[in-house]
C-alpha cells in the first residue's frame, strides 16, 4: 500500500498537490501564482495585453457595460488590468473601482485613463489591491470578474476569501458577475506538454515591434484542477533582433456545479447562467463560458 507521505508532493507555500496524476506537471509550477497570472514578471506584458488579437475581440465589453448602465453603479471591477472593461464603463456615465495585483498592469490603466475626459477620470478609481484581501470601505451594486481573473485563485481557501469580500462590499440586493472557463473535458486529456497549441494573429506595437503570441500548456493537475499555462510573445524589434517574453502561470478550472457550490456557500444566490456574452444559456455552446450571474443573499 503506498503510504500518504508518498502521496503528497511538497509544492511552494501555496501548500500541497496530491500526486497520481501531474503530467507534466512540477512541483514548482504552483509557485508562479503568487503574482496572479504573470502579469508583472516583465513590465512589457501591460503594454502588449491591449495590443493581443483575441483580447480586442472577445466581444465582452458591450455585455459589461450593459450590466453596469443596468445595475446604475457603483461598479466594483477584481482584476481589473489594463481598463479593457473599466474605461469603457466610465464613458458611459457608471461609477466604476478597479482594484489589481499587478502595478504595471494598472500603471497602463492609469496611462490610458489619464487621456480621457476629466468627468470620465472623476468616475474611475484605481487601487493597487488583492481580490482575496480587499477592504474598501465602500459598498457597490455590481462586482465583476471579467476574463476569468478568479482562476487566478487556485486554492478553495483563496476563492472563499475573495467572494467573502465581494459579499461584504455588496450593497442589498447587488450583484456578482463571475466569469470563467467552461471547462473542456477533451483538452485536459490533451498530453502534448511543451508544445505549441495555438498561434495567434500577429500584431505590431507603436514601436514598429512585431509580435506573434503563441500558447503552450505544460502540465496539469487533475486533481487539483490546475494548468500550467505559458504564453510566449516572440518579438521581432525594429533593429531586426529577437527575443522571447514568456508570462508564465497556473490557472485553476471550476466546473459549473462546483462554482454554484462555491456561490451558494459564500451566500449567493444563482439568477442566470450564461454560455457567452449574448446571453445565451449555459449547454448552448461547447465548451463555451461559465459565466453566473449571482445575487448577494
Ligand atoms: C486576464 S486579466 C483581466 C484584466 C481585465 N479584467 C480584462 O478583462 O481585460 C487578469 C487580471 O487579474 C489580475 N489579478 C490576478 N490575481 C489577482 C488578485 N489576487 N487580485 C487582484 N487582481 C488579480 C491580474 O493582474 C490581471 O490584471
Amino acid at each position: 500500500m503506498v503510504g500518504l507521505g508518498e502521496l503528497l508532493i511538497k509544492t511552494s507555500s501555496r501548500g500541497t498537490i496530491r500526486g497520481g496524476s501531474q503530467e507534466g506537471f512540477r512541483p514548482e509550477m504552483t509557485g508562479l501564482a503568487e503574482d496572479g497570472g504573470g502579469y508583472s514578471s516583465d513590465p512589457r506584458l501591460a503594454e502588449l495585453y491591449d495590443h493581443v488579437i483575441p483580447y480586442q475581440e472577445r466581444g465582452d465589453v458591450t455585455f459589461y457595460v450593459d450590466a453596469a448602465r443596468e445595475g446604475g453603479g457603483p461598479v466594483l471591477e477584481l482584476g481589473c488590468g489594463t481598463g479593457r472593461i473599466l474605461l469603457p464603463t466610465a464613458r458611459a456615465g457608471v461609477e466604476i473601482v478597479g482594484i489589481d495585483l499587478s502595478e504595471t498592469m494598472l500603471a497602463a490603466c492609469r496611462r490610458k485613463l489619464a487621456l480621457e475626459p476629466v468627468e470620465v477620470q472623476a468616475r474611475a478609481t484605481l487601487h493597487l489591491d488583492d481580490m482575496r484581501s480587499f477592504d474598501l470601505g465602500s459598498k457597490f451594486k455590481l462586482v465583476t470578474t471579467p476574463f476569468r481573473s478568479f482562476q487566478h485563485l487556485l486554492m478553495v481557501e483563496e476563492q472563499l476569501a475573495c467572494l467573502e469580500r465581494v459579499h461584504r462590499h455588496l450593497m442589498p440586493g447587488g450583484s456578482l458577475i463571475l466569469d470563467i472557463f467552461n471547462p473542456s473535458i477533451r483538452a485536459f486529456t490533451q498530453t502534448n506538454y511543451g508544445e505549441i497549441v495555438a498561434e495567434e494573429p500577429e500584431f505590431s506595437l507603436p514601436d514598429g515591434t512585431h509580435c506573434v503570441r503563441r500558447h503552450r500548456i505544460l502540465g496539469r493537475d487533475h486533481f487539483q484542477q490546475i494548468t500550467q499555462v505559458e504564453l510566449l510573445y516572440d518579438l521581432m524589434h525594429p533593429d531586426g533582433t529577437e527575443e522571447r517574453l514568456v508570462q508564465a502561470f497556473p490557472m485553476r478550472h471550476l466546473f459549473r456545479y462546483e462554482a454554484e457550490h462555491l456561490l451558494v456557500r459564500a451566500g449567493f444566490e444563482i439568477k442566470a447562467l450564461y454560455a457567452d456574452y449574448q446571453m445565451n444559456p449555459f449547454g448552448t455552446q461547447d465548451p463555451g463560458e461559465l459565466i453566473f450571474i449571482a445575487r448577494r443573499r
